[in-house]
């Protein structure tokens, strides 16, 4: 008798959870289908079409003659920087002389001028590195020029293969009449990577050679 009593209860709760679940299936297969990444119960976002935030962009640096000077390195126009190397002769060992903003004269090497060609975002927001395009492989870089090496600057654009020698980029020297200085100074539509102007980016790079206090030497 009791016996039969608990087999009631039982069996009246398993129908129940059965149903339970039965119900939630159907009511999800109905919402959903058949799958486990149903996201149809997500709040949905509400935007305002009148931008709450300010987009976060940091204005360019300016830094005044003063301040510059105020500084151990020197600040100059990459392209000026590019242009006193390859008026200086373009050697990747001898260093070379240029004036910087702070109208000082400073030093520096092609290791200053090198990271120009390889860094990324640095020209402009979001700017491919020159290398990006220009690099070692001529058979596949822009214009067969190779900007990733010193010996890829010299050996210069237009290279039918590893070995040739091509069009040189730095005018003989002289910088004003160079395809470097016209790619970098102009812009150049429907160029990819050269429809941005790339003049007017300022860099720190090399020492000043004026006003160092001398460190005594131990
Ligand atoms: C998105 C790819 C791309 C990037 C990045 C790029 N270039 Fe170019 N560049 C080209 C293409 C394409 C040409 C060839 C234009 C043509 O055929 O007239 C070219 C041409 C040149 C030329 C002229 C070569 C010649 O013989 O006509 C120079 C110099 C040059 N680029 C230098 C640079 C420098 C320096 C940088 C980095 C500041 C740079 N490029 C970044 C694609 C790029």
């Amino acid at each position: 008798m009791n016996d039969d009593v608990r087999k009631y209860i039982y069996g009246a709760l398993v129908v129940f959870l059965v149903g339970v679940l039965i119900w939630v299936g159907i009511v999800y297969i109905n919402a959903c289908g058949f799958t486990l990444s149903c996201n149809r119960g997500v709040r949905v976002v509400d935007t305002t079409p009148v931008p709450t935030m300010i987009p976060a962009t940091l204005p360019a640096l300016e830094k005044s003659g003063e301040e510059a000077s105020a500084s151990e390195h020197c600040y100059v126009a990459a392209a000026d920087l590019v242009g006193a190397w390859v008026e200086a002769g373009a050697s990747d060992t001898e260093s070379f002389e240029f004036t910087d903003a702070a109208e000082r004269t400073c030093e520096a090497s092609f290791e200053d001028v090198q990271p120009l060609f390889v860094q990324s975002n640095l020209w402009y927001a979001g700017s491919r590195s020159c290398v990006n395009c220009h690099s070692a492989d001529v058979a596949v870089s822009s214009a067969q020029l190779d900007l990733s090496s010193y010996e890829g600057i010299i050996a210069g654009s237009r290279r039918a293969d590893e070995a040739a020698k091509g069009m040189d980029i730095l005018g003989a020297g002289n910088w004003e009449s160079s395809l470097l200085y016209q790619f970098l100074s102009e812009t150049k539509a429907g160029v990819p990577g050269h429809v941005e102007a790339l003049s007017g980016l300022m860099i720190s790079a090399g020492t000043p050679l004026s006003d160092i206090t001398a460190t005594p030497t131990p």
